[in-house]
């Protein structure tokens, strides 16, 4: 029987998959599978690539594969297509985060004009310049979160966010000392894991690092890697879902890919500081004073770059795509 005109051809297929390859993922672990076909595409979560230090593992891979699977509903929305999202379709199979199937032509404008920024996205463990991030700018990216079913917190008082700052400083300690220990294996791991050229430079470590760059290679002497100061007084945010499990988690994940392009498509830049939520009791302590209860699935750092990195590198398509008939 012939496909409709709406069916995806193999060079659009393996044009999805790869813009949903983009898209962060722990310690660029890249937790996923792609299933494509004229239909529609399947994202799989591949637990075996989760990184296993941290206690957050099997969220942190739901969370990455959240992050692909917007970037391929705006994919699809940049091709034009209409489309039904169900996720975790089958209940006997957790893995199958989640089936995406064109129902016909006409892309949802929005998800398509944030595909603008698939390839510019980086995560910036760089300094940041002092200014602050727009409240204009930061009500549009707490926009994007709500849309996809998340909160994303300002830390804009003071009490609140030293207190989040001291969390994140004591996870940090915590870690900085875990890291020493198994510092290689954190770096190398998972390839391709985080190369050099992506950790941005060693914090330093005398009040100037503003407390929420998060070094994940503390105390490696790794050539080509400086230090620097970083801005003293970053924009902090939580993004935070109503729930926890693992709707909850690709939930998080299709939010902070969508204010991520939106803050790109503005010219900010984020990386993350969740050594606080990869420990369960400092989890706790994340949202239990907060004036709302919601569960903390990322801490983000934003602010203007002053440096572009490079693009984290992928693996190599034929290890996350499968091409099916249907
Ligand atoms: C669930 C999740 C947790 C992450 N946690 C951190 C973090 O705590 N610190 C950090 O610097 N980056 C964190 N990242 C960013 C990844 O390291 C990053 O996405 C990956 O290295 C690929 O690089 P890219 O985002 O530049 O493409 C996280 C990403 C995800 C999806």
């Amino acid at each position: 029987m012939p496909y409709p005109d709406h069916a995806l051809d193999v060079p659009e297929q393996t044009a999805v998959a790869a813009a949903a390859a983009s898209a962060p993922s722990v310690l660029n672990s890249q937790p996923w599978l792609f299933s494509t076909g004229p239909q529609g595409v399947e994202v799989h979560a591949d637990p075996r690539r989760a990184p296993t230090a941290t206690a957050s593992a099997r969220r942190d891979v739901y969370l990455s594969c959240g992050a692909a699977l917007f970037t391929v509903r705006a994919a699809l929305a940049r091709l034009d297509r209409a489309v039904r999202v169900s996720v975790l379709p089958e209940a006997g199979d957790p893995l199958l985060v989640a089936r995406v199937t064109v129902t016909g032509d006409g892309g949802d404008p929005e998800a398509a004009a944030l595909y603008r920024w698939v390839g510019d996205r980086r995560t910036n463990r760089h300094p940041f310049r002092p200014e602050p991030v727009p409240a204009g700018v930061l009500a549009l990216l707490g926009g994007a979160a709500e849309h996809e079913g998340a909160t994303l917190r300002r830390l804009d008082a003071e009490p609140e966010y030293q207190r989040v700052l001291t969390l994140i400083r004591r996870a940090s300690l915590a870690e900085d000392d875990a890291v020493r220990e198994d510092g290689a294996d954190r770096l190398t791991g998972v390839p391709p894991a985080v190369p050099v050229e992506n950790l941005g430079p060693v914090p330093r470590r005398d009040g100037t690092d503003g407390g929420a760059v998060r070094d994940l290679a503390p105390d490696l002497a790794l050539p080509g890697r400086g230090t620097a100061a970083f801005e003293p007084h970053p924009e902090l945010a939580v993004l935070e879902t109503a729930e926890d499990g693992p709707a909850s988690w690709v939930a998080a994940g299709q939010a902070l890919q969508r204010l991520l392009l939106e803050a790109t498509g503005h010219g900010i830049a984020a990386s993350f500081a969740n050594q606080p939520l990869e420990d369960a009791e400092l989890r706790e302590e994340v949202s239990s004073s907060a004036a709302h209860f919601g569960h903390p699935q990322m801490v983000l750092r934003m602010g203007y770059p002053l440096t572009r990195p490079p693009a984290a590198p992928r693996r190599p398509q034929h290890e996350v795509l499968r091409r099916v008939g249907r």
